[in-house]
């Protein structure tokens, strides 16, 4: 059996209790609907400043009313240190997502992006060491390799950050390190390549990219690509992202606590390349979009021109071993994207 069958094996036997930050966000409710599924206590805590209540309800909809009865969701905010301790008290594991992303959101306006994703980080740190938390599991990014120019991207190369929020995120993993060094809260940051799934927003100017694209396919509208579309990403189904954080909260190898991983494939495919895996998925269903070109707009500041990750870090220490290719990522995502439109949503 997987590290990670292994793992929800103990899970269910011994159920643990969980904060799930950012849980009506896409990553969170992705993660609340698996922990609840393997019959974990959830502390779910959002302010809905970018996720959305109806994540939740969809969370309900693919769970037992029992497991449902094991959720207990905070409308909190992460910016306040007191709403952080009262969501923290008493759980065994902390995997914190709340933050406010995109690298252009951040441009625009740092300011937010740093009451957020560092003084909101650094109280969830103290709720969480107060409480005597087993563990405390965060969102990295690999925005953090910033203008370092090595591929594939390992763990201990980093370059100078590339935009208010890559500082944030770096910001991140010296406070979990010093607090480890310093308190002794053990803790694992998760560097997450371009994540991308079900329930992931494709709306708003800060939208990502895949979500975006299958909508506008899906409407009929052209879609842009920012530079000559050879710009590239390692781009990660989100079941991978689930997966690394459980292995990451649940890991009994001491050499695996305090450390920061890659989350990712460990492939690389261009934005060109991309938008074809996208268009012929949606040109099955309407075969206008075969012919559909994108427009090519100017590159955007902040973004960093290649990325793809060494994963071979957390296939090591933590028994990582992904279990959905782009593609087979993308067959899923366009599928639930698909059927959430039919419905009207
Ligand atoms: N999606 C990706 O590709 C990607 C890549 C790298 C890192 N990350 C990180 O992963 C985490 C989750 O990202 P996501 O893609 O699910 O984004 P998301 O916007 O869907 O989720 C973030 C959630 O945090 C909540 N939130 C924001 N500010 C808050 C506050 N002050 N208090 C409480 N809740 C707050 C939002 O309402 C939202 O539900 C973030 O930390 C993000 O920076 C994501």
């Amino acid at each position: 059996m997987s590290d990670y069958g292994k793992a929800r094996e103990a899970l269910q036997t011994e159920p643990k209790s969980w904060l799930v930050t950012g849980v009506a966000g896409f990553i969170g409710s992705n993660l609340l609907e698996t922990l609840l599924k393997l019959g974990q206590d959830v502390v779910g805590m959002d302010n809905f400043a970018t996720g959305h209540r109806h994540n939740l309800e969809k969370v309900r909809a693919r769970v037992t009313g029992e497991q449902w009865g094991r959720f207990i969701f905070h409308e909190s905010d992460i910016r306040d240190l007191g709403q952080c301790s009262k969501a923290a008290e008493g759980v065994d594991y902390v995997l914190h997502q709340a933050a406010l992303g995109s690298v252009p959101r951040s441009i625009n306006d740092p300011i937010s992006t740093n009451e957020t994703n560092s003084s909101g980080f650094l109280n969830m740190l103290v709720a969480a060491r107060d409480a005597g938390v087993r563990r405390f599991i965060y969102a990295a990014s690999s925005s953090t390799y910033g203008d370092h120019p090595g591929l594939p991207k390992q763990e201990d190369r980093i370059g100078r950050p590339l935009s208010p929020y890559a500082v944030t995120k770096y910001v991140n993993e010296l406070y979990a390190d010093v607090f480890a060094r310093t308190y002794g809260l053990e803790s694992i940051g998760l560097r997450y390549f371009n994540v991308f799934g079900p329930r992931q927003d494709p709306k708003g100017a800060y939208a990502a990219v895949i979500p975006r694209w299958i909508e506008e396919l899906y409407r009929g509208r052209n879609c842009r690509i920012n530079g000559d579309g050879e710009t590239s990403r390692d781009f990660c189904f989100i079941d991978n992202t689930v997966q690394m954080n459980l292995l990451a909260a649940t890991s009994n190898n001491p050499d695996a606590v305090n450390q920061v991983y890659n989350v990712a494939v460990g492939t690389r495919t261009t934005l060109n390349e991309l938008y074809r895996e996208i268009r012929s998925r949606l040109a099955v269903r309407d075969e206008r979009v075969a012919a559909r070109e994108p427009e090519y707009a100017d590159f955007r500041p902040g973004d960093v021109r290649h990325s793809l990750a060494d994963i071979s870090k957390a296939e090591n220490l933590l028994g990582y071993a992904p279990t959905h290719t782009l593609q087979q990522g993308l067959d899923e995502t366009v599928d639930w994207f698909v059927s959430e439109f039919e419905a009207g949503d």
